[in-house]
């Protein structure tokens, strides 16, 4: 398969959760310079690009995906002066950043939309999604992502206006040609400092559908996707962008694409499209669903997850490029979910690493992953922090009559919350993210699990995915392999070969916490990367992952002959 050479499909991204990263100034609160200060132990583990959540300015009602000024740097965060050394300092290392586009909404705190909301016509009428009520209710029965209806009145304006998320995240109208230029117009602002390249926040839902018919009702409200998602205009729009903005910079992009399908996502993606670099889908991460949507606590099927990751494996292949990712900041930790965040902890963490960063793609790493950081565990719903969590447990409980035991339960499952508490760096206070007292609690574990301690330890997490990240820097059968599954019916372990120019690697990974026989098991082949010390004999340990590569002769002549 012929692949288009690209920095970003090499590259290996880290994202970096602003608020629970590092606080340099000891106000609890993570910060640009606590980002500086780890720049360092970032060269270490090797990666290419950082992700920076939203660092601009915001009220904060949902941690920054709330912005009220796109030029400025939010002021818990920092200064502009220490963006651009943060900026500086990581180009020094080779490191590149990308920022967080959110501009399906704004902060309804910002200017845009202070002006839209006056009750005397003026430039910035247009800016929102504004709509007269229906005998005396909303427009129609939409609930929000973020609970409560979709639509909220605004009395001086004596009209309602739509938000996908919270009231305090209006929805942008980008049918409005004013909005897409001065979205274009930030863009390039930040493109001209010299960041390289955006992290898009649910881009797929800029274009809504032109009437605003109710929804099929989950729970209290009508379902809002199929007018929101994929909307009318959504490639258009995109594809001016590019070709306005994004066509000029040599950068990478990422949409990120709340219930995308495949069929859409080679849209978005697709190679000859000209819209974006690559999305990021969810199925695999959506494979449990409870009667309100992602609130259960029931644990994934090995089976269903093999099928999605091939699906998309396969469907994309030649087409667009991947995403590869286990967790995010929206997201429960990675090893909690599909690992054993207990006696098979490190071992869990390793092995999803390896199935995840030897897929075709370019993968992620979310902070604090490549410790093997855990959930968090609240026991109390006053620890919690997250808009999205407070909301759905007053809702559910509240309105819906779950039990406050059972929501509490899906919380320690699913919260946002468990991949917010902060970084742990070492064993001292607070895991050393700060001197002050940390905005969300640390996780207990941070004693045994932390970054200092697993510098020390050849046999860490940490030192393993810094050999993954540099065997992928290494080979090219990593980057620009064909996929092909291998054991697809198979209930536990999922295998698949990568194949480049007569290179072929052999994946193997067992998903359960016991042993299982694996035909594939060879005392012969040349063991390129494994998470237990020792060569499996004829059966996969638990969570057991070994990648096995082999290169055929005609391959070496190549070599030989290039003068290698
Ligand atoms: C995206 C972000 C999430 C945020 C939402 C609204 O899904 O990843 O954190 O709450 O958009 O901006
Ligand atoms: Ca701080």
């Amino acid at each position: 398969m012929n692949i288009c050479k690209n920095w970003w499909k090499e590259a290996v991204v880290y994202q970096i959760y602003v608020r629970s990263f590092k606080d340099s100034n000891g106000d609890g609160i993570g910060d640009l310079m606590g980002i500086v200060e780890k720049l360092d132990y970032l060269k270490y583990l090797g990666v290419d690009v950082l992700w920076l959540t939203p660092v601009y300015q915001s009220p904060n009602c949902d941690n920054g995906y709330d912005i009220s000024d796109y030029r400025s740097i939010m002021k818990e965060f920092g200064t502009m002066e220490d963006f651009d050394l943060l900026l500086e300092e990581s180009h020094k290392r080779g490191i590149k950043i990308i920022m967080d586009l959110v501009v399906n909404h704004t902060s309804d705190e910002h200017e845009w939309f202070v002006k839209s909301r006056s009750p005397e016509p003026n430039p910035y009428w247009n800016y929102y999604i504004w709509r007269d009520g229906r005998d005396g209710k909303a427009p129609n029965n939409w609930g929000s992502w973020f609970s409560g209806p979709a639509w909220t009145y605004d009395e001086n304006r004596k009209q309602y206006y739509l938000h996908i998320f919270a009231p305090k995240q209006p929805d942008l109208n980008w049918d409005n040609p004013q909005v897409r230029e001065e979205v274009y117009s930030m863009m390039r602002w930040w493109l001209d400092k010299g960041i390289d390249g955006f992290r898009m926040d649910v881009i797929d839902m800029i274009s809504k559908t032109e009437a605003f018919p109710d929804g099929e009702i989950h729970g209290l409200y009508g379902d809002l996707a199929p007018y929101c998602i994929h909307g009318p205009h959504a490639h258009d729009y995109l594809r001016e962008m590019n070709e306005k903005v994004l066509s000029c910079y040599d950068i990478m992009t990422v949409g990120e694409t709340p219930c995308v399908t495949l069929e859409e996502a080679r849209k978005y993606a697709g190679y000859d499209r000209h819209e974006l670099g690559m999305v990021f889908q969810f199925e695999h991460v959506e494979l449990v669903k409870g009667k309100y949507g992602k609130w259960s606590d029931e644990r994934f099927d090995v089976r269903k997850l093999k099928e999605v990751l091939d699906k998309w494996q396969t469907g994309m292949q030649g087409i667009a490029w991947n995403s590869l990712f286990w967790s995010n900041h929206d997201q429960p930790r990675a090893v909690s979910r599909f690992g054993d965040d207990g006696t098979y902890r490190v071992e869990s963490a390793k092995m999803l690493a390896t199935c995840l960063h030897m897929l075709q793609g370019t993968p992620y790493i979310y902070q604090g992953e490549e410790l093997g950081m855990t959930n968090a565990y609240f026991e109390n719903l006053s620890d919690y922090r997250d808009v999205e969590s407070l909301n759905a447990y007053h809702e559910l409980v509240e309105e819906l009559g779950e039990s406050h035991a059972d929501m509490m339960r899906y919380l320690k499952a699913i919260s946002r919350d468990n991949a917010r508490t902060p970084v742990q760096w070492n064993d001292g206070e607070n895991a050393g993210f700060t001197d002050g007292t940390p905005w969300i609690a640390v996780n207990r574990n941070y004693r045994t699990i932390n970054a200092e301690a697993q510098i020390r330890d050849e046999n860490s997490v940490l030192n393993y995915y810094k050999r993954l990240i540099a065997l992928r820097h290494e080979k090219p059968v990593i980057v620009y392999g064909d996929y092909h599954m291998l054991l697809k019916e198979d209930p536990d372990v999922f295998a698949y070969e990568r194949t480049l120019d007569g290179a072929k690697l052999t994946v193997i990974c067992n998903f359960a916490d016991h042993e299982v026989e694996c035909p594939l098991l060879s005392n012969d082949a040349e063991i390129l990367i494994s998470n237990y010390q020792d060569r499996a004999q004829n059966v996969l340990r638990p969570f057991e992952a070994v990648v096995y590569e082999t290169v055929s002769l005609s391959s070496c002549w190549h070599l030989r002959a290039a003068g290698c």
